[in-house]
């Protein structure tokens, strides 16, 4: 099967710059990554009005639109998680090239996972923001109430409980949802964007 498989693609006039001169910013993909209730959806969508607002082309990926579609076979052993991010990644890219600047909220665990990420774009396309916040912070928060489920028993393989979460070791960006405001946490991304020249 695999051998018989030719593939060539066709190189479109259109490059990924003109679109991004055409929008007047750069894309590139924004990646939360943090543990569930850390706040990076939260967080994601505060930046998306910022931007927004400021006249960027901008697409939030998150569980809400990836995990009810696209990855909707996917569960959350690590071999699942890693398609998971695998697919979203991919996706991202093409959100990348199209001139979007691209947010996603994943709690994407595992190191590795996120690097095969980072190592699909181009250096700089892809911004690592490592939403910070104690796993006791987020499980007295347990917005879904989750972490009480996890502690039962009744969800297995809960990040933070009796799954692992492998920190960001050199991420762009890192953020303290328990020390930081909302607004805080924005302007901070905000203003890495722009001292970074991905906004004009
Ligand atoms: S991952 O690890 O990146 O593939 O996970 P993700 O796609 O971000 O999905 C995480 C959301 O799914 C809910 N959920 C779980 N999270 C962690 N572990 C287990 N076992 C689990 N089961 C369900 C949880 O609500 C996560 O949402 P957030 O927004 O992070 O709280």
């Amino acid at each position: 099967m695999e051998e018989n498989k030719i593939i060539i693609p066709h190189e479109g006039r259109i490059k990924k710059e003109d679109r991004q001169r055409q929008k007047g910013h750069k894309s590139a993909i924004l990646w939360f990554t943090g543990l569930s209730g850390s706040g990076k959806s939260t967080l994601a969508h505060a930046v998306e009005e910022k931007l927004f607002e400021m006249g960027v082309h901008t697409y939030v990926l998150d569980g809400d639109n990836i995990r009810t579609g696209l990855n909707k076979d996917l569960g959350f052993s690590a071999e699942d998680r890693k398609e998971n991010i695998r697919r979203i990644g991919e996706v991202a890219k093409l959100f990348v090239d199209a001139g979007i600047m691209t947010l996603t909220a994943f709690i994407s665990p595992y190191r590795q996972d996120r690097q095969f990420v980072r190592s699909l774009v181009k250096e700089g396309e892809f911004i690592e923001v490592y939403v910070k916040c104690p796993l006791e912070v987020c499980e007295r928060r347990d917005v879904k109430g989750l972490y009480k489920k996890a502690r039962k028993g009744i969800i297995k393989n809960f990040t933070g409980i009796d799954d692992p979460y492998e920190e960001p070791e050199n991420p762009e960006i890192v953020v303290e949802t328990h020390k930081e405001s909302l607004e805080e946490c924005v302007t901070k991304i905000i203003n890495y964007l722009k001292e970074n020249k991905y906004l004009e």
